[in-house]
């Protein structure tokens, strides 16, 4: 039988911890999971392509079918390049819904032979966003509960950084 390849795409800008549940809870599903990071040439991120690819690489280091990548374009051609039949999307509250939604509908219409996941979000972090993250962090406040140790520590050297160049 071939493996089963899964794909969990976002911006992950940073990985929070609400992220990671979800990687986790399908790496006991598939047999090979990517966590691949939407490449968008017209927004440019908090983190960049690299330090987002390197923050995800360490949180998931101990997960041993996880792969991370990066790709442009549409996320359904990415998935026929690397055999991924599936995407995993996590979903935090009701809010959530309609844009998952559009996206779905979208990538079916796009390729049929992919299918998209739903998994909740663990009550514990269904609040959680990257914007959020982001802001807390901003402004000094404890982020980590919800963010593991390298992003806490990427969040606060970025921030400084930022305050030294204005
Ligand atoms: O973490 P995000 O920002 O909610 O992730 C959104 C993402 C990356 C899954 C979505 O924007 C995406 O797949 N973009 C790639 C372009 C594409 O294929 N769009 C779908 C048809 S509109």
């Amino acid at each position: 039988m071939s493996k089963t390849i899964a794909v969990v795409p976002g911006s992950f800008d940073p990985i929070t911890k609400g992220h990671l549940d979800i990687i986790k809870r399908s790496c006991g599903l598939f047999d090979e999971v990517h966590v691949s990071v939407l490449n968008n040439s017209k927004k440019t991120g908090f983190f960049s392509i690299e330090e987002r690819l390197t923050l995800i690489e360490e949180a998931v280091k101990d997960l041993p079918n996880v792969k991370v990548d990066y790709f442009s374009g549409l996320l359904v051609d990415f998935c026929e390049r690397i055999g991924a039949k599936q995407i995993v999307r996590g979903l935090r509250a009701v809010s959530d819904f309609e844009y998952e939604m559009q996206l779905t509908s979208m990538n079916k219409k796009l390729n049929d032979d992919i299918e998209t996941l739903y998994m909740m979000t663990n009550n514990q972090y269904s609040f959680i966003s990257s914007s959020m993250v982001k802001e807390v962090a901003k402004y000094g406040g404890d982020v980590s509960s919800i963010v593991s140790k390298n992003v806490e520590l990427a969040l606060k050297e970025k921030f400084k950084e930022l305050e030294q160049e204005e």
